[in-house]
C-alpha cells in the first residue's frame, strides 16, 4: 500500500433503496476518483436507514446491493475502504457524546429533518438525531474531506461546528473536515425536474433492466414545445441529464438542434437514453463479473470493517480521555 497519512476521505451512502444516478454523478464518481488521492473510507449507512426501512431483510438486501453497485462503478477495494456503518458501533457512542453538546436550535435548522416531516415521514428522535449521527461518522476517522451532493451540505457544516465545539469544550480532538462537492453534478434532476431521489420517485437508476430505464427516461417531464418550434434550453432536465453523459462536441450539437428547432423531445429522450445506457455497460459488466464470486463482497466489507475499526477505536480513545470516561 501507499503512504496515506496526508489526507483522509469518506462518504457515506444509505441502503434505503437502489442507487440511481443522483447518487452516481453527487457522490460515487467524485468517491472513486479520490480514492487515488489518499485513505479513503466509504461505508453503507445501514444505521441511517434504519430511520426509514422497517423491514430487516430489505435492509439486508439493499445493503448488499450498494456493495455490490459502488464495487461495480469502480470502488477499487484494493485502495478504498468499504464497510458497513453497523459493523463500526462505536459510532453509536461517539454520537452520544457529541449530542450532549449539540444545540437542539441547531438540529432543529436541519432543512433535512424539516422536508423529512413535510414529506410525512413520522418524528422520530432517530431522524432529529440524524444530522449528529452523521457528524459522528465523519469525525470518528479523522476525516478531512467529505464527498457529498448539495443535499448533504448542511449536514458537512453541522459537523463541523460540533466539532468546534467540542474542542472549545474539551480541548483539541477534532479535525474540521470539508465538504467535496462537484458543481456540475452537486444536484443532480430527476425525471420531474427535482433534485433525483428515491424517495421523490423521480429517479433513474444506476442497474435498472433496459426496459425500465427506457420507460423512465421517455417520461422526462418536458413543456408541450411542437416538433419544428425551437425549444428551451434552459431548465431542461434532457439537456442537464444528456450534458453528465455526452462529449462536449456532442453536448453543443444537442443544444444547437434545440435552439434550431424541427427535432422533438421524443427523438431526444432517446439519444439520452442511448448516452446513458452505453455510460454504465462496463459496469454492467462488471457488476455481473463481481455477481460470479459468491465471496468477494463478504471478504470486501469483512476487512473494511477490520479497517474502519482500527481508526475508530483510535480516535475514541482520544475522545474518551478528553471527556473523563476514562
Ligand atoms: P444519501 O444516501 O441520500 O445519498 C448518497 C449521496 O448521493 C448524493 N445525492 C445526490 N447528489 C446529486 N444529485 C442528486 N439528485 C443526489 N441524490 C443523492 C447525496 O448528496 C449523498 O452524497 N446522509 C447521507 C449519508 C451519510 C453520509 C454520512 C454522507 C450518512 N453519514 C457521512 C457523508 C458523510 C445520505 O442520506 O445520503
Amino acid at each position: 500500500m501507499t503512504d496515506k497519512t496526508t489526507m483522509r476521505i469518506l462518504s457515506g451512502i444509505q441502503p434505503s433503496g437502489v442507487l440511481h444516478i443522483g447518487n452516481y454523478f453527487g457522490m460515487m464518481r467524485p468517491a472513486i476518483a479520490l480514492q487515488a488521492e489518499g485513505e479513503a473510507l466509504y461505508f453503507i449507512a445501514d444505521y441511517h436507514a434504519l430511520t426509514s426501512v422497517r423491514d430487516p431483510e430489505v435492509l439486508r438486501t439493499n445493503s448488499r446491493r450498494v456493495a455490490l453497485d459502488f464495487l461495480a462503478c469502480g470502488l477499487d477495494p484494493q485502495r478504498a475502504t468499504l464497510f458497513r456503518h453497523s459493523d463500526v458501533p462505536q459510532v453509536t457512542e461517539l454520537a452520544w457524546i457529541l449530542s450532549t453538546v449539540a444545540p437542539m436550535g441547531l438540529l432543529e435548522r436541519a432543512h433535512s429533518y424539516k422536508d423529512k416531516l413535510a414529506r410525512g415521514m413520522a418524528a422520530t428522535v432517530g431522524l432529529f438525531n440524524y444530522p449528529v449521527l452523521m457528524a459522528a461518522d465523519i469525525l470518528i476517522y479523522d476525516s478531512d474531506v467529505v464527498p457529498v451532493g448539495k443535499d448533504q451540505k448542511q449536514h458537512i457544516e453541522m459537523t463541523r461546528d460540533l466539532a468546534v465545539k467540542m474542542n472549545e469544550t474539551f480541548g483539541q480532538i477534532f479535525k474540521l473536515p470539508e465538504a467535496r462537492i462537484q458543481p456540475a453534478t452537486e444536484t443532480v434532476p430527476g425525471i420531474d425536474g427535482q433534485k433525483m431521489s428515491k424517495s421523490y420517485g423521480n429517479n433513474i437508476d444506476i442497474f435498472g433492466d433496459e426496459k425500465e430505464t427506457r420507460k423512465r427516461v421517455m417520461s422526462i417531464v418536458t413543456d408541450s414545445t411542437p416538433i419544428e418550434a425551437p425549444k428551451d434550453l434552459e431548465r431542461s432536465t434532457i439537456v442537464e441529464l444528456y450534458s453528465l453523459f455526452a462529449s462536449k462536441d456532442e453536448l453543443a450539437n444537442m443544444c444547437d438542434r434545440f435552439k434550431k428547432g424541427g427535432t422533438g423531445y421524443g427523438d431526444f429522450k432517446k439519444e439520452l437514453f442511448q448516452k446513458l445506457w452505453e455510460y454504465f455497460t462496463p459496469m454492467r459488466k462488471r457488476r455481473e463479473e463481481i455477481l460470479r464470486d459468491k465471496s468477494y463482497i463478504d471478504n470486501v466489507l469483512a476487512r473494511g470493517a477490520e479497517r474502519a475499526n482500527e481508526i475508530a477505536h483510535e480516535v475514541m480513545q482520544r475522545v474518551r480521555k478528553a471527556v473523563g470516561l476514562r
